[in-house]
């Protein structure tokens, strides 16, 4: 088996009522604990790369990893470049082995980011290789580009089918109140719960099914999707941490989100949360220790267990490799 598109991936996924995750990968030891989660749930799985992430490993190294994950596994994995900001980036990623990129020009107006996802539409599809493009704007942090919380703008239905024509893109990122990175939304955005622990606004599922509706069969992804495991920022907090407030997406409405048309979760900052939980408990439990794979290795497996977790109860994609 070789790198696949998600082409596939997401028609089954569409008429399946499932999403397909979509796991950012910096190290060897994230692709592991991903790739062995989706192994044991059988379960088809996209592993992202962002400009960032491109720089921290170098354009070839996780390539590599990838190809190395599909050897080890045998399962359908697609590589995708995670918020393209320009041609030249998506060009590269096309030449270098990846079989979908996003160009995210969501930021810019309508007209121009009509423009740049046709052209790289244009080259990607010249090559075999499908490309996600976003429309509204989600808050926190995508790479150098800061939305603050409360100027992020919600994905208008009235433009998602002259978007979808003009472009010829193969998925569309939409903005229904999902946000980027660990502090998704602000205190004043949420009631708290019981123990005092922040409950954040729904998604605006109304948006979604306006969009489904004049985009009927299309494929759509969920960004900044992470459901921050209050499990992971407990662990963090006791361990000498201090991330005070992180909040994130229930898992129950990603499940919704999942049996309707979004067929792309992504999930990065959990990734984050349950290795940098475990790392700062084994130094904390093991304060002599020094040698990285004794506290890689239970953080790849922290990630793992998160993986297989958000595989069977939030992706609903097991058993569909
Ligand atoms: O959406 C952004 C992803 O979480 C990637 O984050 O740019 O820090 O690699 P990064
Ligand atoms: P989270 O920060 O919620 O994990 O979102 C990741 C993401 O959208 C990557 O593109
Ligand atoms: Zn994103």
């Amino acid at each position: 088996m070789s790198i696949v598109t998600s082409k596939e991936m997401f028609e089954k996924a569409y008429k399946g009522g499932y999403a397909i995750g979509a796991f950012n990968v910096n190290n060897m030891e994230i692709i592991q604990g991903i790739t062995e989660a989706a192994k044991e749930c059988n379960a088809p799985v996209i592993l992202q790369v962002s400009s960032g992430a491109r720089k921290y490993a170098n354009r070839t190294y996780l390539v590599k990893l990838v190809e190395a994950a599909i050897i080890e596994t045998g399962l359908p994995i697609c590589l995708h470049l995670d918020h393209g900001d320009s041609f030249e980036l998506c060009k590269s990623c096309i030449d270098g082995g990846f079989t979908s990129v996003m160009i995210d020009m969501s930021s810019k107006p309508f007209e121009d980011n009509i423009a740049l996802t046709k052209q790289v539409v244009e080259y990607a599809h010249a090559n075999g290789v499908v490309v996600e493009a976003e429309l509204g704007t989600l808050a926190g942090i995508e790479d150098e580009v800061v939305v603050e919380s409360g100027k992020e703008s919600y994905t208008r239905p009235e433009e998602v089918e002259e978007f979808v024509d003009k472009t010829g893109c193969d998925s569309l990122a939409i903005a229904i109140g999902t946000s980027h990175g660990a502090y998704k939304f602000t205190a004043e955005q949420c009631t708290r719960n019981a123990e005092g622990i922040l409950v954040p606004p729904p998604l605006r599922f109304d948006v979604l099914e306006e969009i489904i509706k004049r985009l009927p069969g299309f494929p759509i992804v969920l960004h900044g999707s992470s459901s921050v495991p209050q499990e992971f920022v407990k662990m963090v907090n006791q361990y000498g941490g201090n991330m005070p407030d992180a909040v994130g997406i229930p898992e129950e409405q990603l499940r919704q989100a999942a049996k309707l048309a979004v067929c792309k979760i992504n999930i990065d900052s959990d990734i984050r949360l349950a290795m940098t939980g475990n790392i700062r408990k084994y130094f904390a439990e093991h304060p002599d220790h020094f040698d990285p794979r004794q506290y890689l290795k239970p953080a790849r497996q922290a990630v793992k267990d998160m993986v297989a977790h958000k595989i069977v109860n939030v992706l609903g994609s097991d058993g569909k490799a």
